[in-house]
């Protein structure tokens, strides 16, 4: 199994690092290959609960290399504070462990500023991340193989903060971050993660041609792909399982298999249309009231996400936009004791029934759901190990789903434990 790919099929939070993690115990490499800490993943061992942005999810696993690809945009801040508290949950986070892409893109102050002066309706996580990539687009980009030469790295520090500097000052009329200070400060962070960068493209395909597993862990889903999800609402990266080869600089004939994951439900956060969203009491009920770690608030800003019946149209783009071998259904336990289950299969669109998913934001905006309506289930399934232990309402609907999709489902999560999952991987294609 050389790499094996881990994708949201929908607008993110799916529970991608709660599979990541279950797979990872077959795994070598952990790696990162989009986003930046805007993903927020959280994984629950025993009474311990990790919270990881940056930090690849598989790290939790004592034997694994955690590796943050060359796609991946970085603040500095936020890595070190990472892992500094993992170091203190008891984790060996040492350069021996965790690779930092030398071709990673760094973020700055002036970006977050940026992001927050200008993202405007989007809802952004505010973590700077469309002014990162956009100024990697424009190639005055600062990367992390530049702290190498740390007097040299902090004059491009300076330049770039100078620079972004005034743009704040004359789009948005603000005071922007003291360059001098800036520079000061990413010369200190340069010094603490030197060690960590290294040419991943290099660690990753040596580790391929000696028959090691990677685990390429995607950040936010298919829908707020930059190119693929509903623009302009998405984020600043490749999501989808095209941007594993890129992200990672390896050839896209090591991913063998391609693990969509799959809430049972859907959610966003941040602007855009949803046909699905339920904004009364049944959004609420699946919402969760916020007391629970893996209630439907965000990890990386808390916000609450907005909630709906599982999108049918989306999951099928999902599989075709990147490829899906398999499906990972998570959480399926909060549709427990709800009477009536619904799935949507197509969207109306002024007076025409639509199968595919639409193109453009405008159109996904006034497409009303069409549904199916399956009956619920009233146990308690948190302790099913097998598909067999569960009721057959909740068989149905998973059979229902892997029908849309057109693929197995070979790993089921019904509680928010490490081991209340369902794994099935014989089923795998
Ligand atoms: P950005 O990635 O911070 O630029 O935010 C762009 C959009 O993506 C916003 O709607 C965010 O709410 C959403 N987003 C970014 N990261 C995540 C994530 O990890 N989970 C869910 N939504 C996300």
């Amino acid at each position: 199994m050389p790499i094996t790919a881990i994708v949201g099929t929908q607008w993110g939070d799916e529970g991608k690092g709660r599979i990541t993690d279950l797979l990872a115990a077959d795994a070598d490499i952990s790696a990162r290959f989009n986003g930046g800490d805007n993903a927020g993943h959280t994984v629950t061992v025993g009474q311990a609960i990790f919270r990881l942005h940056l930090i690849p999810s598989g790290l939790l696993h004592p034997a694994i290399v955690g590796v943050i690809g060359a796609g991946v945009v970085v603040n500095p801040r936020r890595l070190i504070e990472e892992i500094d508290q993992l170091a203190a949950q008891g984790l060996d986070v040492s350069p021996a462990r965790l690779k930092l892409s030398a071709a990673a893109h760094l973020i700055l102050p002036t970006h977050i500023a940026l992001d927050r002066a200008g993202s405007g309706g989007l809802g952004t996580t505010q973590r700077g991340i469309g002014p990162a990539y956009a100024e990697k687009a424009a190639r005055s980009g600062v990367r992390a193989g530049e702290m190498a030469d740390l007097e040299a790295f902090a004059e491009r520090v300076h330049a770039a903060v100078y620079s972004g500097g005034q743009v704040l000052r004359q789009l948005y009329g603000q005071e922007p971050p003291n360059p001098q200070a800036v520079a000061a400060e990413y010369y200190g962070y340069a010094q603490r993660l030197a060690p960590y960068v290294t040419d991943t493209s290099l660690y990753v395909y040596d580790a391929l041609r000696a028959g090691r597993r990677v685990l390429a862990e995607g950040a936010q889903g298919v829908l707020l792909d930059l190119d693929h999800g509903t623009y302009p609402f998405v984020t600043s990266s490749t999501t989808v399982a095209g941007g594993v080869a890129s992200g990672l600089g390896v050839g896209p004939q090591w991913i063998e298999r391609v693990v969509g994951v799959c809430k049972a439900f859907q959610t966003r956060v941040g602007a855009g249309p949803m046909p699905t969203e339920l904004t009364g009491p049944e959004g609420d009920r699946l919402r969760g009231t916020g007391e629970q770690p893996w209630d439907e608030f965000g990890t990386t800003t808390g916000r609450p996400r907005r909630c709906g019946w599982l999108d049918g149209v989306a999951l099928r783009y999902a599989v075709r936009v990147n490829g899906l071998t398999e499906l990972a259904l998570t959480k399926l336990d909060v549709l427990s004791g709800l009477g009536r289950l619904r799935l949507a299969v197509a969207y109306e669109y002024r007076g025409e029934r639509l199968e595919n998913f639409p193109t453009t934001a405008a159109v996904l905006a006034e497409c009303r759901p069409i549904y199916e309506d399956l009956p619920g289930w009233s146990e308690d399934i948190s302790r099913a190990r097998r598909r067999a232990d569960l009721p057959a309402a909740a068989r149905r609907y998973i059979d229902r789903v892997s029908e849309i999709a057109g693929l197995p489902v070979t790993i089921i999560s019904v509680g928010p434990e490490r081991q209340q999952t369902i794994v099935e991987t014989s089923k795998a294609c």
